[in-house]
This record gives C-alpha cells, structure tokens and sequence, in this order.
C-alpha cells in the first residue's frame, strides 16, 4: 500500500485514510473484482448493494442514485411535485434540501426547527399546510431522527405524503424502524463522509411503495422503459450509482454498526470531558443525548461571542471544525423570501461541529475540551 498524505489539520473531521488502511485487505479485492467483471454502470456489484442494503435498512425497494440531491430530487419528481406546488421543509439543513424543491419549480415552505434536536418541529407543522402542499419533507439533522410519530399523526390527518431527508442518518430507527422507510420516501446520501460513505459521490431512495419504485427506476434512466429498450414514456436522469461504488459500500456496510459502537464510545470521551463545562443558554450545549442518534456530526452550541474563541483555540490546538449551518435556509440569497425561522436562525450563530468518526484520538478530544474551556475562562 502506498504512504499516507499527510492531513491539512492534525486532528481533520473525518479520517477516511485510516478508514481506507484498516478496510485495505478487503477493498483491494472488491474492486478488483469489479474491475474484472467489466461491468461498471449498473449489473450485479450494483443489484447485490442495492439487496444487502434493502435487508440491512428492512427496506422493499433500494434503488442506488448518483448523489443524495438526486435522491430528494428524483423522490420528489415521482411524488408528482412540479410548479406551484408547495413542499413543507426545515430550514436548518444543507441547501441541497431545499434547491431540490426549487429545481422543480416549487415553493420550499420551512417549519422552524426544535430548539433541543434541530429537527423540524412537529408542533409548528399543521399550521404550514395549505391546500398547495404536496409534500412534506422532514430532514434528520446530523444524524437525530425528526419526531417521526408526531410527524405522521399531522400527515395522516391531512393524508400527505412524507419525503424522509436522511442524507445524514442512514441506519438510524425508531422504534424499531429504519428512517426512511416510516414516511413513503428515504432519500441518502453516500457522500465520502457520512456514515455510510462512497468513495466518490453517490446516493440511495428506499420505499415500500412498487409503483414509486417503478417510478423512479425508469426516472434514474432517462424515463426509460421496463418492457423495451430505447422506448421513453418521459423525461429522467442520467442518475446511476456505479459498479465500483457499490463494490466498495458493500465491503462498508458490513463494518457500520462495528464503526458506529467506536463513534459511540468517542461521543461517550466527548461527554466526559466536557462534563464541567457550564451549561444553558450562556454555556455550551451538547448533542441531545439520545440513543437512537447516530452522530454523523458532533454539534456543539455556545453564544457567539464565546464560539469565536472556542474556534480559535481549536484553530491552534490542530482541530478541524465546521459552522453546519452557518446561514438558515430561509437566508440564502435564492432571490425568495421564504419566511423567518427563529429557532434555526439563533443556532446558526452559535452551532460548531467537531471532529467525530471511529479513529478519533483521545488528544483530540482532550484538545477540544481545553479549546472549549478556555472559551469560557
Ligand atoms: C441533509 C442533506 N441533504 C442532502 C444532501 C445531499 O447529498 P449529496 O451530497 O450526496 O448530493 C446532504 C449532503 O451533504 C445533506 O447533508
């Protein structure tokens, strides 16, 4: 195996090098295997992906994409959302939320977020429906399940379908279920860093549903037909997850649940050492602690002031972070005015996200703890 590059920070967000050294002995014949085959759009590598993953998430349909945006975006299409149409949404996500429903030509309609989990907040949700609402599209943020059971009570009511957002939070349940497979759609992402990352980009959409599955398999191939080739009923994508991705996420997903006990028991180091930190409004808040979290990302929150000089400590302690979101999505400058989101609009001041991922050092949590105590000195 070649040497390592060596990392931009010393403690960077993610560490796929690591990753990449201890999967070695198993990638190298996976994609040699698949290198063999020839088959490198679609085939076999892509099928047996696309059924272990249908097994591991207790999914009936698994359909493997190009990219979580083209997830949402083709899950919405086949949800008939078009022009006019109005998708209700959190405001504290990635943009590629709600540029999926703008790419449409509808209307994105956020539901301020939960002050504790940044989920949309199922108590602010009815009032946000209108007779135009197509879709309503709950995002679980960093890797937290949405409050799904009360989602659904206000859905139901209305009978709306339900477009799942778990771009950060494959193999995350409730009450024994996997996300995505609660509302009538689950859009993931395979993007490099989460969870369940591709070595490149990718993406998945999961329904119960065989005639959403229909759908979207003749949407991710050009409209395409099942019965004859070259025969289009409509317009699609070119939308395909490809053979060595699915060679390399199978050899992945076998690991997960071993990788996300070690992310578990670093979120456990985390919450020790930043025990003695003050808490509340003028302190830093943790992630909520909830066992059903999967902890893609490790999102503190401090007043602003005070995140200013945690980020500096970190800058010199080595420390890689991110601002996961730094501008609500009801303030990009997309030329709308999509209303105000208070909730979401606060935590984007104060939220910082740390290193978290299975290789993690305890250096590097002890430098995080000494960052966030001088902050607060
Ligand atoms: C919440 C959320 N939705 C959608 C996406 C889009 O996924 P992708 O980058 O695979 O297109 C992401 C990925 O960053 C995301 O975090």
């Amino acid at each position: 195996m070649l040497g390592r590059v060596p990392p931009v920070t010393k403690y960077p967000m993610v560490d796929l090098q690591s990753e990449v050294s201890e999967l070695w002995s198993e990638l190298s014949p996976a994609v040699e295997r698949v290198l063999r085959s020839g088959q490198f759009i679609g085939g076999t590598e892509v099928e047996a992906f696309e059924r272990e993953v249908a097994g591991f998430l207790g999914a009936r349909h698994v359909l493997g994409l190009n990219s979580g945006t083209d997830a949402l975006l083709l899950g919405l299409e086949a949800l008939g959302v078009g022009p006019g149409d109005e998708v209700v949404t959190s405001p504290f996500s990635f943009f590629a939320t709600s540029e999926a429903i703008l790419r449409l030509g509808a209307k994105p309609v956020f539901v301020d977020v939960d002050e504790e989990t940044l989920n949309l907040s199922p108590a602010l949700l009815e009032e946000a429906l209108t007779e135009r609402t197509r879709v309503v599209l709950p995002v679980h943020i960093f890797g937290l399940p949405a409050d799904m059971g009360a989602i659904m009570r206000v859905v139901e009511r209305h009978q709306l379908p339900v477009l799942e957002d778990c771009a950060q939070a494959f193999g995350a349940r409730v009450g024994g279920r996997s996300v995505g497979s609660i509302g009538v759609l689950g859009a993931f992402s395979l993007y490099p860093t989460k969870n369940l990352g591709a070595y490149g980009d990718g993406g998945l959409v999961t329904t119960e549903s065989d005639e959403l599955a229909a759908r979207l398999r003749s949407l991710r191939n050009h409209g395409s037909t099942p019965q004859e080739k070259y025969l289009h009923e409509g317009l699609g994508y070119n939308s395909r997850l490809d053979a060595l991705q699915a060679g390399i996420l199978r050899v992945k997903l076998r690991r997960l649940e071993a990788w996300q006990a070690r992310r578990l028991e670093r979120v456990a180091a985390y919450r020790a050492a930043l025990a003695d930190l003050p808490g509340g409004d003028d302190g830093l808040m943790l992630p909520p602690d909830r066992p059903e979290h999967r902890y893609h990302q490790f999102t503190l929150r401090l007043p602003p002031e005070r995140r200013v000089r945690f980020e500096d400590g970190l800058r010199g302690r080595g420390v890689a972070f991110t601002r996961f979101y730094p501008i609500p999505l009801t303030r990009q400058p997309m030329g709308a005015n999509f209303g105000a989101a208070p909730v979401a609009e606060k935590a984007c001041e104060r939220v910082v996200s740390v290193p978290i991922h299975p290789w993690l050092p305890d250096e590097a949590i002890a430098a995080v703890a000494e960052a966030a105590r001088a902050a607060f000195d």
